[in-house]
């Protein structure tokens, strides 16, 4: 395993103006803060709603890679004048539903791109908690065997017919697309953005998911602005230290929680005002000593059953309490018509809450979902451009501090679940 803390180097690090400059270049027409996106709009939307059962909704399982023992190769028909034919790649593969080891490291059958799809080699794989919910079978593939992976940035290397706006050679990165725990991968064209050359491809990897989820959640989930406190769970993790980085830019006054003295030291860089170590202090009391009894604007809770749920109700037999001192959750942290969104469960899916537990303060609760903020192509390379000129112009820094090879997917798996990483974590192929 190697350490990499703040790859995007200073040389990397194009400022807004330069930037611009070269979007400009390409296509001198239009504004330049929307130009490098616009000719990748597509005609279509690419809805990826999803059915709803307990959990929030998973992104779409579909994926292109067959393992050729178990499922023969889709034929496709219509290949475009620049596919080549169909190659062996290799991948990570889930037969079965469990823990780590049920990652196989196999050779698999790529089939050619179709009408609208590009062959994607992968330079940097990023790695999301939303993999062990589908390792584990919280969101369900659509069939088993599967290659897992959300998130991953690489060149084009095949075109698919009807795709005009994307080439060989082209650098491209996706947020959504399930099997990126491979060498090589087919991809919708309208399901990827370009990476500026700005970007190194490990840091595209890195913030397709947690980088983009973090746009929603600072600037339209609820909007950060100067003079709002906020509290973040799991303040050292892939999303929350961008989350901190962000709305500590944004002007807000931050608090952040996290298990060691290390991802603390972390969280504090990242622009926290006021660290709690959640596994040994009450985050509650600590929260409204901090605010002089007035509670924040908004909490952000990806911890789930740990953090989320408020004692009073919790009163069923066997329910977890996070700690013998947190009487209360991250509800109770909050002010009058605070806002609290419920992003994810790292620690479990929080038990449902009757309503009129949000009612004494006139509270807002929401359970986002990247998914459903991007919805449409322009969305998701208007939320992609965000993060890059965030990137670019120092706001963000991305702290890819652990990278593992492909094949090692199971262990950057066990290190994740057992809360041994911080920062972003990427395979490399
Ligand atoms: N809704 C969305 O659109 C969306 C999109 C992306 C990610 N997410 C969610 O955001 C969260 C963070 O994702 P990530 O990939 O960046 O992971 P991460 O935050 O890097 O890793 C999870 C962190 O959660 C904390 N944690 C607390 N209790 C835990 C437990 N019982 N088991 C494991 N970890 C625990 C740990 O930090 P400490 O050691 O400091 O406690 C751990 O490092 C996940 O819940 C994920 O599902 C949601």
């Amino acid at each position: 395993m190697k350490e990499m803390a703040f790859v995007v180097s200073a040389s990397k690090l194009l400022n807004h103006s330069t930037l611009f400059f070269w979007q400009k270049r390409q296509r001198p027409h239009i504004s330049p803060h929307r130009h490098y996106y616009l000719h990748y709009l597509s005609k279509r939307d690419n809805t990826l709603l999803l059915s709803q059962s307990h959990s929030p909704p998973p992104p779409p399982s579909t994926s292109s890679l067959t393992n050729k023992k178990n499922s023969p190769s889709p034929v496709r028909a219509a290949a475009a004048s620049t596919a080549t034919a169909a190659k062996m790649v290799k991948a990570i593969r889930v037969h079965e539903l469990g823990g780590p080891e049920v990652f196989k490291w196999e050779d698999v059958e790529l089939g050619e791109p179709g009408e609208g799809e590009i062959r994607v080699k992968h330079k940097a794989i990023g790695i999301n908690f939303i993999d062990v919910y589908y390792r584990k079978g919280v969101y369900k593939a659509s069939s088993l065997p599967f290659t897992p992976g959300f998130e991953a940035a690489g060149e084009v290397v095949v075109v698919g017919p009807g795709v005009t706006d994307l080439k060989v050679g082209d650098m491209v990165a996706y947020p959504g697309h399930l099997g990126a725990y491979s060498e090589e991968q087919i991809v919708p064209a309208d399901k990827v953005v370009p990476v500026p050359p700005s970007i190194d491809p490990v840091v595209a990897a890195s913030v397709m998911l947690k980088g983009m989820t973090t746009q929603y959640l600072v600037r339209r989930t609820f909007k950060v602005e100067p003079g709002h406190t906020i509290l973040v769970h799991a303040a050292a993790g892939g999303v929350g230290s961008l989350l901190c980085q962000w709305a500590s830019a944004l002007g807000a006054t931050v608090i952040g929680t996290v298990s060691t003295k290390e991802k603390a030291e972390q969280a504090k860089s990242d622009g926290c005002h006021h660290i709690i170590f959640y596994k040994e202090e009450d985050f509650v009391t600590r929260v409204k000593e901090i605010t002089s009894g007035k509670g924040v604007d908004v909490v952000y809770d990806s911890v789930g059953i740990d953090t989320f749920q408020c004692t009073h109700f919790k009163v069923r037999p066997g329910t977890r309490l996070f700690s013998p001192l947190a009487e209360k959750g991250s509800l109770d942290c909050l002010k009058l018509r605070g806002y609290m969104v419920s992003f994810g469960q790292s620690s479990g899916t929080p038990e449902p809450i009757p309503l009129s537990a949000i009612a004494p303060k006139s509270l807002f609760l929401t359970r986002p979902t990247l998914f459903h903020y991007t919805t449409t192509k322009e969305e998701l390379l208007e939320t992609a451009e965000d993060v890059f000129a965030n990137i670019a112009s120092g706001v963000l820094r991305v702290r890819v501090n652990h990278t593992y090879p492909l094949s090692q997917a199971a262990q950057a798996h066990s290190d994740l679940e057992n809360r041994k990483t911080s920062g972003s974590i990427v395979l490399i192929p």
